[in-house]
């Protein structure tokens, strides 16, 4: 398919409410998944939402595979999430750097809950839910937030905690994902 543009902070669509979608498997929305993930590729990003490519709908794709960038992070398997629900696990939080495509060029050090249940749909209309912590709830967390308008310098504890990536890394070493 195809790499599409990365909408930037800023951009009016990145602060709407994005709309569930009501019907699945149709080619729109395969076609939007492939072109989410052809363009989170391009970037090595770790996750990606629609509205980021200018499609006001409930969808996200993401997935850690083992990347020396980012050591530390574990893995996260490819996932299509449509429609997702989130069920917050207790109330430990947890302190972890974050990027995003459209904020390119900033980490910041965001304040996730450790624990949660998600839910949702696949492409095809098939539900699934998982119990995760530790970096897969934080980017499931960081992608769901940009279906309600929000990225992730809302988040932070403190403007003191955001910063270029080439000065809080200078080497380039244990580099957070986008
Ligand atoms: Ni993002």
């Amino acid at each position: 398919m195809a790499i599409r543009e990365v909408l930037k902070m800023g951009h009016p669509l990145l602060k709407q409410v994005s709309r569930p979608v009501h019907e699945f498997g149709t080619r729109e929305l395969l076609d939007l998944v492939v072109d989410m993930e052809d363009t989170v590729r391009s970037l090595n990003g770790a996750g990606i939402a629609a509205p980021q490519i200018g499609v006001p709908l409930r969808v996200v794709i993401f997935e850690v595979k083992n990347n020396p960038r980012y050591p530390d992070a574990g893995e996260v398997p490819f996932t299509v999430l449509v429609n997702p629900e989130l069920a917050l696990l207790g109330d430990e939080l947890e302190d972890g750097w974050e990027g995003c495509l459209s904020v390119p060029g900033l980490r910041g050090l965001v304040p996730r809950h450790r624990r949660l249940r998600y839910s949702g749909y696949d492409a095809h209309g098939r539900p699934f839910e998982r119990t995760v912590e530790g970096f897969h709830a934080r980017v499931v967390q960081h992608e769901v937030d940009h279906l309600d308008g929000i990225l992730y310098p809302m988040r932070l504890r403190s403007l003191l905690d955001l910063g270029y990536e080439d000065t809080l890394f200078p080497k380039g070493a244990a580099l957070p994902p986008d």
